[in-house]
């Protein structure tokens, strides 16, 4: 474990371990693809340290004096406030962007600029951002560390890792399990993220969609080409039974140029009550967040309802990453 909280101090010159040979110091953190089980385990780990830290003491200085730009050019309740707590938790502050039409954004300054001039003020910047690859451009002219907080349909890398730490603090364990997808698995980025991480590990993968919103062929391939198994459905009954783990996403509105096809598929699945007579006693429901109805809210009280507790898990990772990024994990 290389994490050090502020107590565990043994070196008088570095305040709390060498932020030099932290593996993720001053690094972006833009895909999935930059994470392997050994990475995913380290960065786990620390999460996990995180969750102590909070429910024991709730705040610690780990980033003190250290300043988050939280820059938001799309909505975003959980992700832009877990990591506002986050830095605040780890003692550091954060500059909130989350209305560009109030910044200089609104008279035309281009990405690369609004972030050159966001690391004069501070430290890390998390982007989330409308257009694919927006992350990668921005960290090309950042000398910070850029963290990707989702860019259009492409990526949603600390969704992913959320996820798939949520999965991992729940269940115990990765390898073995059966993971149903569910919904809107074409526009969904954090499905696109989660099946990627997903396939380190010995799982089974289902995807339950509408024709017109299945798993983009590009990510089934590439999880074909590491030899997972992965089956595709139109109904959630055939496979609800066997699932150890259903991953709910809602159709995104605001994906679709017409309007009468998101109609058609809106209300494509609802899960209620009656849909866990046949789920396993220790199966968990996830979702990402905002639902629009395909999850009933007399499911809520389910122990296997883990949706909210996701949220939470989204902050220990979420304090993670910047720990890591700003070496002192
Ligand atoms: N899950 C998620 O990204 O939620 P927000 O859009 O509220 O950040």
């Amino acid at each position: 474990m290389t994490f050090m909280p502020p107590t565990h101090n043994n070196n008088p010159h570095l305040p709390f371990g060498d932020q030099r040979t932290a593996p993720w110091y001053g690094k972006d953190i833009l895909s999935v693809k930059q994470f392997d089980r050994n990475k995913l385990s380290y960065t786990f780990e620390v999460a996990h340290e995180m969750r102590i830290m909070v429910e024991r003491i709730g705040a610690f200085d780990l980033l003190k004096g250290k300043i988050l730009a939280n820059l938001f050019y799309e909505p975003s309740t959980r992700t832009s406030s877990s990591f506002t707590a986050a830095m605040e938790r780890l003692g550091g502050s954060v500059i909130p962007i989350n209305e560009v039409r109030y910044s200089s954004v609104s008279k035309g300054e281009s990405l690369p600029d609004t972030v050159r001039s966001l690391e004069c003020y501070a430290d890390v910047i998390v982007l989330r951002h409308p257009e694919v690859g927006a992350s990668s451009l921005a960290a090309k002219y950042a000398r910070k560390p850029v963290i990707n907080a989702g860019d259009g349909i492409g990526e949603h890398p600390t969704q992913a890792l959320l996820d798939l730490f949520t999965i991992s603090e729940e269940l115990g364990h990765l390898d073995g399990l059966t993971v149903t997808m569910l919904g809107d698995l074409k526009n969904g980025r954090t499905v696109h993220s989660l099946a990627r991480l997903l396939s380190l590990y010995d799982v089974k993968l289902n995807y339950v969609s509408p024709e017109i919103l299945k798993m983009p062929k590009e990510i089934i391939d590439e999880i074909d080409a590491k030899g997972l198994q992965q089956s595709e459905y139109k109904q959630f009954d055939d496979v609800i039974s066997e699932s150890d783990v259903l991953y709910v996403t809602r159709v995104q509105k605001e994906r679709f140029k017409d309007k009468k096809e998101y109609e058609s598929v809106k209300g494509a699945y609802v899960i209620t009550p009656k849909t866990m007579v046949k789920a396993k006693e220790k199966m968990i429901i996830m979702h990402p967040l905002p639902r629009v109805g395909e999850i009933s809210m007399e499911l809520d009280d389910d122990p296997r309802a883990a949706y909210f507790r996701q949220m939470e898990y989204g902050l220990y990772i979420r304090m993670a990453l910047l720990a890591m990024v700003l070496g002192k994990a």
